[in-house]
């Protein structure tokens, strides 16, 4: 039986549309995905939209609309972003389905029996548009939100209270003996921090507006934000109905997230499994964030970068291998529009463009696209080719089973220049005009289509269009469907003598730069 793989994105607000740091988390997951998949997992990748809230609620009235026709709108264009953007994702979750409010309200109802869940009255900061209550001394100088910066509001009113303080030892307990459990280490130090100032119940009912999830017998509540998105985990997974995807997939293997709701996902997510007697996810990954040309993007800087645009312009797959390369997991990183063209041209159009095309090329001319028979050859070249090659696949293993998405790209790529190299270091243009060196013609011309289909492999999960193109032009098509390669074929496959190429076709192309 396949070993299962459970991943998740953020259910990210539809207050607005999504930009580039959205598609950055949800492109890390994906290629995590893929290449669980390609590795033989049997993969649930989930995401989705967070629907509830006073802001959103704000915004559909500002809008004259409900707030599910506001909601609506704006995630069909989730939908269709990742459907561009090439996401693989298995289902989408809205916390306005009734699936989600059935399995949110079982989880209250079931801790509220059990004594973890009480009535109060609560009295506190609340900063909307970051959906968290803050207490006076967590506020920051200006006596605002210590996320956002901006205003909070005072609120006073009876709520429901979960007692997180009676869980507080046993996550600290789960966090230190689980070393994997948050990462990176820094976010890890954070939350040990966090928790060991001590945790206080939190609140998890409102009654000020009433686009929510309502508490079970108690409708003129309605269920905290955070308590409701959290669970959309496990509504996914059809715990209510006893699926067997829950028994499959739960607990999580990556609950992907940015760094700013780190804290979410370990300290209070934690305490909502335990009261529920539930298994704990196995890891929380807390990612950098992108700034722009190095500044914070918001709207009011005008600064925000829409990902559709940039697909329009670009193409996915340029994006994707973009916000991978340039980007260490775990580090904030800088998106700018010369960083991505420049990539485009020199990793892309260059390095990896060139080599299909100078191979395909000579395949076509020299040996009317036939990937000849030869024997007899052994140059160092050919060695040191293969040496590379095998210390390649073993590296980009490695790395991408450790998450090092970036350094795995780089490993990709410094055999492509590795292949081009070898172009130049045999010069096949010259063993073409001497009869005598058909066979180490051959042998180039082979190993060249053998590094390509190695490459395409590689590359699947970080570029699937790509990589099918690829595959495609090498005429692989014949020889295995790609949508049923596996990892292992990196070594299991090989290309036969009297093997036919395909017509070859430009995979990038340059992208001119005006000059100002
Ligand atoms: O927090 N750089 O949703 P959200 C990188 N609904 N990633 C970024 C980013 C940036 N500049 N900006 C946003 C929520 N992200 C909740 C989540 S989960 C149960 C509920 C990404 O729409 C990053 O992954 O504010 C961050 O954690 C997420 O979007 C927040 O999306
Ligand atoms: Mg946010």
């Amino acid at each position: 039986m396949k070993q299962p793989f459970y991943i998740t994105t953020p259910i990210y607000y539809p207050s607005a549309k999504l930009h580039i740091g959205h598609a950055y988390c949800t492109t890390l997951a994906d290629t995590i995905a893929r290449f669980k998949r390609l590795a033989g997992y049997d993969v649930f990748f989930l995401t989705g939209s967070d629907e509830h809230g006073q802001k959103i609620q704000r915004i559909a009235e500002s809008q004259g609309v409900t707030p599910l026709e506001y909601v609506d709108g704006i995630v069909a264009m989730f939908k269709e972003l990742w459907k561009r953007l090439e996401i693989s994702n298995d289902d989408f979750l809205r916390t306005s389905e009734e699936r989600h409010h059935l399995t949110c309200q079982e989880f209250f109802r079931r801790i509220r029996d059990k004594g973890d869940i009480y009535k109060g009255e609560y009295v506190g900061l609340y900063c909307t548009p970051c959906e968290s209550y803050w207490t006076e001394h967590q506020l920051d100088e200006n006596g605002n939100c210590p996320d956002c910066h901006r205003p909070v509001e005072k609120v006073s009113e009876e709520a429901y209270f979960f007692k997180m303080s009676k869980y507080a030892d046993r996550v600290l307990e789960y966090i230190k003996s689980n070393p994997e459990f948050i990462q990176p280490t820094s976010r890890r130090n954070e939350m040990i921090a966090f928790i060991e100032q001590g945790l206080e119940d939190l609140c998890i009912s409102r009654t000020t507006f009433n686009w929510g999830i309502p508490v079970p017998d108690d409708p003129k509540h309605v269920i905290y934000v955070w308590f409701d998105a959290l669970i959309n985990y496990i509504t996914a997974l059809g715990f209510l109905n006893h699926d067997e995807k829950f028994e499959k997939f739960w607990p999580a293997d990556i609950h992907l997230v940015g760094k700013e709701i780190v804290r979410f996902h370990s300290i209070i997510w934690p305490c909502i499994l335990l009261a529920m007697d539930l298994p704990l996810p196995k890891q929380i990954y807390g990612h950098g964030w992108l700034v722009i040309e190095g500044d914070k993007m918001s709207k009011s800087k005008g600064n925000v970068v829409d990902p559709m645009l940039l697909i329009d312009e670009f193409g996915a797959d340029a994006i994707r291998y973009f916000l991978l390369r340039e980007i260490n997991l775990g580090q904030d990183g800088n998106f700018s529009r010369d960083a991505l063209i420049s990539r485009i041209n020199s990793d892309l159009a260059n390095d990896l463009g060139n080599l299909l095309h100078r191979t395909l090329n000579m395949i076509n001319k020299f040996q009317k696209g036939i990937v000849e028979e030869f024997s007899g050859v052994n140059r160092d070249v050919d060695q040191s080719l293969e040496s590379d090659k095998l210390e390649t696949i073993r590296k980009y293993r490695a790395e991408m089973e450790s998450m090092k998405l970036s350094d795995a790209m780089k490993t990709i790529w410094s055999f492509v220049s590795r292949s081009n190299k070898y172009i130049d270091e045999t010069a096949p243009w010259k063993l073409a005009k001497n009869p005598d060196q058909k066979s180490e013609l051959a042998a180039t011309l082979y190993n060249l289509v053998e590094s390509l289909r190695v490459i395409s492999i590689m590359i699947s999960p970080a570029m699937p269009l790509t990589s099918r193109k690829i595959w495609k032009q090498l005429g692989l098509d014949s020889t295995k469907n790609f949508d049923e390669v596996q990892l292992d074929d990196i070594e299991n496959l090989r290309i036969e003598f009297g093997h036919r190429i395909e017509k070859p076709e430009q995979l990038f192309p340059r992208i001119e730069v005006e000059k100002s």
